[in-house]
């Protein structure tokens, strides 16, 4: 039986980088089957066939089926895995509360089709943008389907940090493990040295530069999308669809050490449960992901912490405010 894979967005830059590495077994391992179900508005559907077009000529062996809708009680209907990299991008003049009131009007049907419609065991994870509080609306308009399913994307922001640290030291990415990204998907996320170590030894210690890590480091991860937005002309889109791999593989098929997924929050760390925030986790396989409790929680680190699960209590009273989460 092939896996259920609902992608959203699909026409867009980061779909077209990804369908053909879920296609090629790159998401859920070699020996699974998959069926996508790509969901577009209908105006991108055209482009979205031209897609699928191209995915029946790889002939990947691993692909069994592919749907395309405009309609989410469709798309979602027995969905296993879902993707929801769709979404409506800030415009000129846009104020946060309406990039909200947007996305909610997109996050909000989806988390109600995959309420009505998903198969009971699914896994969501958000990347569409503002990605934290967007998986917040939809895991609230999923009631029936347990919370742990919903999470967002912040694996990209470790991705991210793990290359500038190695880039730092002059070693192998490989070298640099257990860089956990705290808080939200924004400038404010919280790259942790304190817990992440290099060649076996705590991160902060080998870094030894106050200074850099909070100067420069901290910064440049949290603005490294705004870097690739001004260098490009567009969002980061390969390298985003790399992370979603990454982030959903792991979870399904298991990793080793610390990662970072922004998860419902449940209390620990004393943050206040009832956001969708990025937190250290470590992830078993089977789609099962634990908060790791007990990591090291300096001021240097607590301050940074408090300040970005803030924005998104913030952002989570604002959707509240506007009826798209109880
Ligand atoms: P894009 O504009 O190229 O594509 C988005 C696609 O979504 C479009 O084809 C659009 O038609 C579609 N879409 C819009 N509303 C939809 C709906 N209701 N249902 C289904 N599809 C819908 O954008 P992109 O570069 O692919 O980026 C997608 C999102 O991912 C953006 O919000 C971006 O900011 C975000 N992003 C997040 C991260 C992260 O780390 N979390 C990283 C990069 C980009
Ligand atoms: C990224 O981190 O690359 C994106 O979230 C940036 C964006 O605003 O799409």
């Amino acid at each position: 039986m092939a896996t259920k894979v609902t992608v959203t967005g699909a026409a867009g830059q980061i779909g077209y980088a990804l369908l053909f590495r879920i296609a090629s077994g790159q998401l859920l391992g070699p020996d699974t089957k998959v069926e996508l179900r790509l969901l577009e508005i209908e105006p991108a559907l055209k482009a979205a066939e031209g897609t699928a077009l191209e995915l029946v000529d790889c002939a990947f062996p691993l692909l069994s089926k592919i749907d395309i809708s405009s309609d989410p009680n469709e798309a979602f209907d027995g969905a296993q895995v879902a993707l929801l990299v769709g979404a409506r991008p800030r415009t000129k003049g846009m104020e946060r509360a309406d990039l909200l009131e947007a996305n909610g009007a997109i996050f909000k049907p989806q988390g109600e089709a995959i309420n009505d419609h998903a198969d009971r065991d699914i896994r969501v994870l958000v990347v569409g943008n503002p990605a934290n509080t967007n998986a917040l609306i939809a895991m609230s308009n999923a009631r029936d389907v347990p919370a742990e399913r919903f999470t967002a994307m912040t694996r990209l922001d470790e991705n991210r940090a793990v290359a500038q640290v190695a880039n730092k030291l002059a070693v192998g990415v490989d070298e640099v493990q257990d860089l956990v990204v705290w808080g939200n998907h924004s400038p404010t996320m919280y790259p942790d040295l304190f817990n992440a170590k290099v060649g076996g030894k705590r991160a902060w210690d080998v870094v030894d530069d106050e200074a850099w890590v909070a100067g420069e480091f901290i910064p440049r991860v949290g603005k490294r999308g705004a870097e690739i937005i001004e260098a490009r002309g567009a969002s980061s889109a390969a390298s985003a669809a790399n992370a979603a791999i990454d982030h959903v593989r792991d979870w399904m098929l298991g990793a080793d050490g610390l990662r970072s997924m922004a998860v419902p929050t449940t209390g620990a760390y004393g943050v206040e449960p009832g956001i969708v925030g990025s937190l250290p986790v470590r992830l078993p396989g089977g789609g099962v992901y634990e908060i790791a409790e007990g990591l090291d929680v300096p001021p240097f680190s607590q301050e940074r912490i408090d300040k970005t699960m803030g924005e998104l209590r913030e952002e989570r009273d604002a959707v509240v405010k506007l009826g798209l989460v109880s």
